[in-house]
């Protein structure tokens, strides 16, 4: 008999096809973002979740599950929206999608980089009023060629960023749990301690994963680290900053620019970077090409369906 899963937001076609052959799925057709409530009321009769980043699947909710639940696989690599180690008590396995996103989520991440800063934010609002008048030094940004990139997390997609970013002539630092093997570094420098990675990053790129130690890791007093007229850019998750320090710091100039794929309680926004020019936003937009969708659908798929045939699964993170 095919396993039941319920696909808490709508799939790309093909994957929602792949999918109803494999399983006997509860589809999403409207797109709906579940509350934590609707949620647990949907899984009930089901074997397995396929969840996705706006599911917060909290200690309380991993508790109310039914107890036929065995698997959640995450749509997504990062997976800061679920509690895994409650999962792990109740014997939940939690899944990811690392690998198929790498490529996307780094582009982003230049992107970026060279919108934050090259004023991108205020070129477009310029451009799009019409009032706008080449000068010498009209709208002056900071170039990339020669500057030091601090990679904040040098996992996958660090390590992908570090390569574009080579190319446009920056020195690339970087702070890591562990030093990586000197093939992987790739003459990237490693520092030691934050502290020690701020000082030198004129601009800084995060790429850790949200975990306790990471929330809010740039705040008041790291940010005091930096060079004056850093660039700060996060395409990992919002629980890294410190809003308020964050807008503080843009507004004193010390730091000259942000570029944000992601923040805190997307899709709403801190109101102190909206009005900003110098915070160029995106609605997080990592992993959004058609091919890394549905590689990352994909590999959720797979993921439950390797577990229920053989008990494992190559991305079980808990
Ligand atoms: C991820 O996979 O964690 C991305 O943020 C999804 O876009």
């Amino acid at each position: 008999m095919k396993k039941k899963i319920l696909i808490t937001r709508k799939l790309l076609r093909s994957n929602e096809e792949r999918a109803s052959k494999l399983f006997d799925v509860k589809l999403n057709l409207n797109d709906e973002v579940y509350s934590q409530k609707k949620l647990v009321e949907l899984s009930q009769g089901c074997d397995g979740i396929l969840s996705s980043l706006t599911d917060k699947i909290d200690e309380k909710v991993i508790n109310s599950l039914p107890a036929s639940i065995k698997i959640i696989s995450n749509f997504a690599v990062g997976f800061g929206n679920i509690d895994q180690e409650v999962a792990r008590k109740r014997n939940i396995a939690v899944t990811n999608t690392p690998d198929v996103l790498t490529d996307a989520t780094a582009e982003i991440a230049m992107l970026l980089i060279l919108g934050a800063c090259r004023r991108a934010n205020e070129g477009i609002d310029y451009a799009k009023k019409e009032n706008w008048k080449w000068s010498a030094d009209f709208l002056i940004g900071k170039q990339l060629t020669g500057s030091r990139l601090g990679i904040l997390g040098m996992g996958r997609i660090g390590r992908a960023l570090a390569k574009i970013a080579k190319s446009f002539g920056m020195e690339i630092h970087y702070r890591n749990r562990s030093k990586l093997s000197p093939e992987m570094e790739d003459g990237a420098t490693f520092h030691e301690s934050i502290k020690s990675l701020f000082s030198v990053s004129d601009v800084l790129s995060i790429c850790c994963p949200a975990t306790k130690e990471t929330k809010d890791i740039i705040n008041k007093e790291t940010l005091e680290y930096f060079p004056s007229g850093a660039i700060i850019t996060n395409v990992a998750r919002g629980d890294m900053i410190e809003d308020e320090a964050m807008v503080q710091a843009l507004t004193n100039r010390k730091i000259y620019a942000i570029g944000l794929d992601v923040y805190k309680g997307e899709p709403k926004i801190h109101p102190g970077y909206l009005n900003q020019p110098s915070a160029f936003v995106l609605p997080h937009l990592g992993s959004a090409t058609k091919k890394t969708r549905t590689n990352m659908a994909d590999l959720a798929i797979t993921n439950i369906d390797e577990f229920f045939k053989t008990g494992k699964s190559k991305n079980i993170i808990n």
